[in-house]
């Protein structure tokens, strides 16, 4: 049977992953990888994580089953870090959550519902998107669609451009939006942008489908859920994939959320009934162990505390990182403007160079990064900035468009 399959290519990002682990030249950088890294180049475990974790160790008692819809006080600590504790929808009664394995089962959760409310749906996605959005939702079988997003020459949002194809979807569409640091972009929609966006959504009753995966790492905890609060707050229906991979840190223990907001409690409680029924059918349960270290943090003072102040040095660290890059590339590359860069939020920019530039860079410097030019401003420091625009300033010379 297996060998009539065919053997698929490996993962670009992957590939891309184990040629940086194999190049030997000491002065390699990788901005490849969508994952956190600090001045010394390592993905840490938050301080209060390991505390955290210390403690449900300690505490733990049974590793007995829990439930598909997961932790229930962990869904309910997720509900306030999004929603603020006094959200009406919550007051109101009408915000279900399911613990999903990482943002990604939640992205998964929300494409099987939609697709068991309505097959027909098609789910509106930005251009460009973060690539996993195509394959996570496509493959529940919907179908998807593009909408504009990026403006590539201003290296920003073409609002105008983005209001006008969305002002023409049929009634009832999908649209799948970032709440902050949009993956590959980084550009992000101002609170006056989002405001402007909901007449729109109204009018065309059109189902907001928000993807929040770096919560805190763009403009703050409370700030990057500008949109998602105020869109639970005027519209009836909304979904939100929450992930805790970035701002927790907890990427391998594949902890996240999927939070249906209903017009009413009944509505809602449908909802998380066939929720729990797709869970039942792919995983039957989401992992325990990034879920309870995400309560124990919400669910004590100093832990909360300890983890914002972690989350806000990740923030300063790259908004601080933003802008010595754009001073290095100002200053080896004067000829182009990338001060987008710093007016973008969050892990991902475009550099705005095509496939054979990011060839050369990988190539003949060492500098790893997707095709499509997304780098991870993570992956820069203080030793690497000067070397990288650097190497950006020789490619762009050397290999014109
Ligand atoms: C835009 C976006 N959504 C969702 C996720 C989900 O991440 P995870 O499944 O690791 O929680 C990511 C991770 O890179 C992301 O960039």
């Amino acid at each position: 049977m297996f060998d009539s399959l065919d053997r698929l290519p490996p993962d670009p990002i992957l590939g891309s992953m184990a040629a940086y682990r194999a190049d030997a030249d000491p002065a390699k950088v990788d901005l490849g990888v969508g994952v956190y890294r600090d001045e010394r180049g390592e993905t840490p475990i938050l301080a209060a994580v390991k505390r955290a974790e210390a403690s449900v160790l300690a505490h733990q008692t049974t590793k007995s089953y829990v439930s598909s819809i997961g932790n229930a006080q962990f869904n309910r600590a997720l509900e306030e870090l999004t929603l603020g504790v006094e959200h009406p929808a919550l007051a109101g009664g009408q915000v279900r959550t399911i613990q999903a394995p990482g943002g990604c089962g939640a992205l998964r959760l929300g494409a099987e519902l939609i697709k068991a409310a309505d097959a027909r749906s098609v789910v509106h996605v930005s251009t460009p998107t973060w690539a996993n959005h195509t394959a996570l939702i496509g493959g529940s079988g919907l179908k998807l669609a593009n909408y504009v997003y990026y403006d590539a020459a201003r290296g920003g949002l073409n609002f105008e451009g983005m209001m006008a194809a969305l002002g023409k979807l049929p009634s009832g569409s999908v649209v799948l939006l970032q709440a902050c640091c949009h993956n590959p972009t980084g550009v992000d929609l101002t609170d006056a942008q989002w405001r402007a966006l909901l007449p729109i959504f109204k009018r065309g009753a059109l189902l907001p489908f928000i993807d929040m995966a770096y919560q805190g790492l763009g403009r703050g905890i409370a700030e990057d859920t500008f949109g998602i609060r105020l869109f639970a707050a005027e519209l009836p229906e909304v979904l939100v994939a929450v992930s805790c991979s970035k701002n927790f840190g907890l990427y391998r223990e594949r902890t996240g959320a999927l939070h249906v907001i209903a017009a009413s409690a009944g509505a809602a409680d449908k909802a998380l009934s066939q929720l729990a029924r797709i869970a039942r059918t792919i995983y039957s349960m989401p992992p325990d162990h990034g879920a309870a270290i995400v309560q124990e943090i919400m669910g004590n003072d100093a832990l909360r505390t300890e983890w914002l102040g972690e989350v806000g040095v990740m923030r300063a660290r790259m908004t601080g990182l933003r802008n010595e890059f754009v001073q290095q590339l100002s200053a080896s590359c004067p000829q182009r403007d990338f001060a987008c860069i710093t007016r973008q939020f969050g892990m991902f920019s475009l550099l705005g160079i095509n496939t054979a530039q990011v060839h050369a860079m990988r190539v003949a410097h060492h500098v790893y990064m997707t095709d499509d030019s997304r780098i991870n401003i993570a992956g820069l420091r203080a030793g690497n900035l000067a070397y990288v625009a650097r190497a950006v300033a020789q490619v762009l010379r050397e290999r014109a468009q």
